[in-house]
């Protein structure tokens, strides 16, 4: 109660203060980023913002994304203020899984252009300030790799060992469940030589033999390839997988209900992660990021520990896998999963942090809401979460406008090959059609994955061809062109979040605590380094709420809000974002 009196009396004054600084003509400034950290933590202070190429820009009218078309945006990519951009994979790739499935590590795929067009694109991008990181993707490669080719020939060919074999004699191999295969088995039978190799992910993405020395060496030659180039990172794809136990136990039945337990602590994961850092990551100074890190803090903590000496940072999923909308899981829950991390990251080790990517629907339709009336209002929350937490924000393209998931009603519109197989699987099986479309309607890695919106011509500016997946209708409306022209756009706005960030270290390093943490509508914490304090209040719901803070709130002022009139302390609009300064 007394808490609350103190509110009440801050209200007059805050609302002085916040009549004066709205939301767009907010104090933000351009200004270049803070050096908050030693040059050796770069990848701490940066934004990363991650593009897949292949719904970015397409430069050459085959529909497809391509890197000429991304040099041709690098000052749009300037101008929102980031600091590095991860691109999903560029190299060469029969695409089964849309490039996680390369052939040549080497080389450039041929719908994105050459090693020229890929030289260009660092130039132009290192010239603005701009760091790459690439995607290294060596849990598996394609079938299609010259390596596997060989390695299928016969049971002594040189590169037999660089896969996993299981000879058809031994019987059939213990049963290993596969993410993507349509019979949900990792193990594919070849007849070639009688025997069954494992892809934990499609049948054309055949798993590396990691426990093969020379499979590693051949990883770390790839990776000095890129490295010498000038590239500024790797993120890890599926790299907690790499490490099997070879004598291939037998595994619990369902146990890929809790497959990171089984699949993602393998027994030389670190020894070779440490092996890495020795002959590659120690001799350069760029980010490494794991996707995936076991699943639990402690276990992102191995990854990320300085002490360990194997990569800088870790994205888990706890904040993704835990439900398709916001409103199943309830924010409660959701606000524990990061409370738990970051206690246990506060002093050491490194997280990203983001909502969405590539393989997760939109943000604003998973965890805000994209319907007209709030979907800009709940993007604008969205990421104002992303950029003020503690860790390094993994943006995904499109997200700064606001895009939604398109929600196709047929399965001929995927392309998704985790989509498409899984409804052949359910097809074989006379499972419910009907209930799965709907289902990918929320959760398709496809609804991501839609062209991004440039202006209102046709296709949304991507392509003058077809484009190789469908553009989201609401491009008319939801595209940079106009955006550009709106002080209070989803777009400007994600770039005064930017500006905001690189103003104080204190959303880089600041204490992150949570305030009024069972507040089951609003997401709220402070931000604290020595006596500079910043108070974050997010109401993830499309009603007015309230919040018990229990802070003094007296000289604070308003640094940032989405709403150009914020509400009485103590109150929140929908949607409703606002940053304080106290
Ligand atoms: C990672 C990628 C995903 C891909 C999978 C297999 O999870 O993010 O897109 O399908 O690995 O490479």
């Amino acid at each position: 109660m007394i808490q609350h009196s103190l509110y009440r009396s801050a209200v007059v004054l805050i609302l002085m203060a916040i009549s004066m600084i709205n939301c767009t003509s907010s104090s933000t400034k351009q200004v270049t980023p803070t050096n908050v950290t030693a040059k050796s933590d770069w990848w701490k202070s940066a934004v990363v913002y991650q593009i897949y190429p292949r719904s970015f820009k397409d430069s050459d009218g085959d529909g497809i994304g391509d890197l000429k078309g991304i040099i041709s945006k690098l000052d749009y990519l300037k101008s929102l203020g980031i600091d590095a951009i991860w691109l999903n994979p560029i190299y060469t790739s029969p695409n089964d899984d849309n490039g996680y499935d390369i052939s040549d590590y080497r080389t450039i795929m041929k719908d994105f252009g050459t090693m020229e067009d890929f030289d260009l694109l660092l130039k132009g991008m290192h010239e603005r300030g701009i760091k790459l990181i690439m995607d290294l993707v060596v849990n598996h490669s394609s079938d299609e790799h010259q390596w596997f080719k060989e390695s299928r020939q016969s049971r002594d060919n040189p590169y037999r060992n660089y896969y996993h074999w299981w000879p058809a004699e031994k019987g059939t191999p213990p049963y290993r469940w596969s993410f993507f295969d349509v019979n949900s088995n990792a193990w594919k039978y070849d007849t070639l030589t009688n025997s069954y190799y494992l892809h934990y992910f499609s049948q054309k993405q055949p798993d590396l033999n990691w426990e093969n020395p020379k499979v590693r060496n051949e990883v770390y030659d790839i990776m000095r390839f890129w490295l010498d180039k000038g590239i500024d990172g790797f993120r890890m794809d599926a790299f907690q997988f790499a490490s099997k136990d070879t004598t291939w136990p037998v595994l619990p039945k369902d146990y890929q209900k809790d497959v990171i337990r089984y699949y993602g602590k393998g027994p030389h994961l670190h020894d070779y992660l440490q092996e890495m850092n020795k002959e590659v990551y120690s001799k350069y100074n760029v980010m490494s990021v794991a996707e995936g890190a076991g699943s639990s803090p402690a276990d992102a903590m191995q990854f990320v520990d300085p002490d360990r000496k194997e990569l800088n940072i870790a994205y888990h999923f706890e904040s993704v896998d835990i439900g398709n909308h916001i409103n199943d899981f309830g924010l409660v829950k959701y606000k524990q999963i990061f409370e738990r991390y970051d206690s246990t990251f506060k002093d050491k080790g490194w997280l990203a942090i983001f909502l969405a990517n590539h393989d997760q629907p939109r943000m604003v339709s998973k965890f805000g809401n994209d319907s007209a009336a709030y979907s800009a209002l709940s993007s604008k929350m969205l990421s104002t979460f992303v950029l003020t937490m503690r860790g390094t924000p993994f943006y995904y393209n499109g997200d700064e406008l606001g895009m939604t998931n398109i929600r196709f009603n047929s399965i001929e519109d995927y392309n998704d090959v985790d989509t498409r197989n899984k409804y052949t699987a359910l097809q074989q099986s006379g499972g419910n059609l009907k209930a799965f479309i709907e289902l990918k309607k929320q959760t398709s890695r496809d609804n991501g994955r839609t062209p991004f919106q440039w202006d209102n011509t046709t296709n949304a500016g991507f392509t003058i061809g077809k484009p190789w997946l469908k553009v989201n209708p609401n491009y008319t409306s939801v595209n940079v062109a106009m955006q550009e022209q709106d002080p209070n756009s989803c777009l400007n706005y994600f770039k005064k979040l930017i500006q905001l960030r690189k103003q104080t270290n204190i959303f880089t390093t600041g204490a992150w605590a949570l305030v009024d943490k069972n507040n089951p509508d609003v997401f709220a914490y402070t931000r604290i380094n020595g006596n500079e304090r910043y108070l974050v209040m997010l109401n993830f719901t499309s009603k007015s709420t309230s919040i018990n803070t229990g802070i003094n709130l007296e000289k604070a002022t308003l640094v940032l809000s989405n709403y150009p009139k914020t509400s009485t302390i103590g109150n929140l609009q929908p949607y409703e974002a606002t940053i304080l300064k106290y």
